[in-house]
């Protein structure tokens, strides 16, 4: 631990005591164990100063004042002061240090992220707008043509343009056009791409609004959560499209086959249940796949269900699927071949109640597949800028939903595979393995 030795004393010859300092610096070249020491004068007594010494330790300081060099710069010292100096040996308990490389880089991430609450609404309204889509083919234009291709206002076009290409998000080529590049493409216009981003900024956007806000607020101080119905309606929609891309990247052709004999199970005619589907998608994406099987997707929130019938019906999915108003712990049929949760396990106030359902809706032999967001066991593993955006939907979103509802677990978006094992025994499956994963999600097989 980091010692202080503080010396107070009284001189009239305030010169002499410097040279004793210098002198002592020099015949303690080398030896000396201090490795910082001030000495200060009192602004309302100029004959009254203090020494402070910093020391490795307490150990050391005595070694330093052992030194026959300090020793003998000590008499010395006395006969310059007035009366004797009072010393104070001081075991230091709180060192507070500004590290100015620190403070700067603390201070590009704030900035950083007071730059990203700005793009948010604009990435928004950019993509409503279509002005990505508009450059879809990654040819330099101006402000003013991309205001023309949109029907929209120049001189917000372009301040957009500059916000967009300031983030990284846009091109600015050495003539002043702005461009997509390749990536840029993928990322911003391709809606059916893994690598979709603006429903991400729509769908944090609509739960971190205003309204919900405050919600949030009320249920950090009074406790109750806030239920998923109680999101603005923006919400919903644009939970199905964030998590759809992934799906349909990785569904069908790497997770149910990484689940034992399901795939096999599908394709001869089985029965599956897709609980807290919320819009559907993966269902109907299995239905499609699996055209002699029958999928029911049950949630508990009636809108989504509504949505989820009427793409259904676009889609022309005729009786290979149902959706159900229903709740993970109550919803019917079976028995079922498969039930799978995709992204709302978590979401759930009462997971073992939900999983205890499942396992009496199985047929034997019947799988439970449970899709959570991607994360390790223990928080210091999850530093980094995916768990970041998790945490961040898990605190506006999934913690408050859960605890809304009977139970209230709040496993929260971040579980990780120990705490989802612990849910998944709790109801009583005596298997359960991580079959596979993306970076984004774990997927999890349960049997009986
Ligand atoms: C993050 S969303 C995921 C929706 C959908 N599985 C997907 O991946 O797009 C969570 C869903 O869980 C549903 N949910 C939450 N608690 C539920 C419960 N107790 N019973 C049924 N559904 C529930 C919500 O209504 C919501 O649709």
């Amino acid at each position: 631990m980091t010692f202080m030795q503080v010396i107070e004393y009284e001189t009239t010859d305030e010169d002499r005591v410097d040279r004793l300092m210098d002198e002592w610096l020099r015949i303690t070249e080398g030896k000396r164990t201090a490795h910082h020491a001030m000495m200060g004068k009192d602004r309302e007594k100029p004959s009254h100063f203090m020494q402070i010494v910093e020391f490795p330790s307490y150990e050391e300081a005595m070694r330093n004042s052992d030194l026959p060099e300090t020793r003998h710069i000590a008499e010395e010292m006395r006969e310059a002061c007035v009366g004797e100096p009072r010393f104070v040996n001081l075991d230091v308990t709180r060192d507070e240090v500004v590290d100015e490389d620190a403070m700067e880089s603390l201070l590009g991430k704030v900035l950083t992220d007071l730059g990203a609450v700005t793009v948010a609404p604009m990435m928004v309204i950019g993509e409503r707008l279509g002005l990505f889509t508009a450059m879809a083919d990654g040819a330099p234009l101006t402000s003013a043509d991309l205001a023309t291709r949109t029907g929209t206002q120049e001189r917000n076009v372009r301040e957009w343009l500059a916000l967009m290409a300031a983030s990284g998000y846009i091109t600015l080529d050495p003539d002043g056009r702005f461009r997509l590049s390749p990536e840029q493409v993928i990322v911003f216009t391709q809606q059916d791409s893994p690598y979709y981003a603006p429903s991400g900024f729509q769908l944090f956007s609509a739960a971190g609004s205003m309204e919900t806000r405050d919600k949030l607020e009320q249920a950090f101080v009074k406790g109750g959560g806030v239920g998923w119905e109680e999101h603005h309606a923006e919400l919903f929609p644009n939970v199905g499209r964030f998590f759809r891309t992934g799906y349909a990247a990785f569904l069908v052709d790497q997770w149910l086959p990484a689940l034992d004999g399901v795939v096999d199970r599908l394709r001869t005619g089985g029965t599956a249940a897709d609980v807290g589907c919320g819009l559907g998608y993966s269902t109907m994406m299995m239905a499609k796949a699996f055209p002699k099987s029958h999928f029911v997707g049950f949630d508990y929130h009636g809108p989504s269900i509504d949505e989820a019938r009427r793409l259904a019906k676009a889609d022309h999915l005729g009786k290979r699927v149902d959706f159900e108003v229903a709740g993970s712990a109550d919803f019917g049929g079976g028995p079922y071949d498969l039930i799978a949760f995709f992204d709302c396990l978590h979401d759930m106030g009462d997971p073992v109640g939900a999983l205890s359902h499942c396992r009496a809706r199985l047929t034997d032999g019947g799988v439970v597949m449970l899709v959570e967001p991607n994360a390790a066991d223990d928080l210091a593993d999850n530093m980094n800028p995916l768990s970041r955006a998790f945490y961040g939907g898990s605190s506006l979103i999934c913690v408050p939903a859960s605890q809304a509802q009977p139970v209230g677990r709040a496993m929260g978006a971040q579980a990780g595979e120990a705490r989802t094992r612990e849910v998944a025994a709790e109801a009583g499956f005596a298997h359960f393995r991580r079959a596979t994963e993306t970076p984004f999600n774990i997927v999890y097989e349960l049997r009986s």
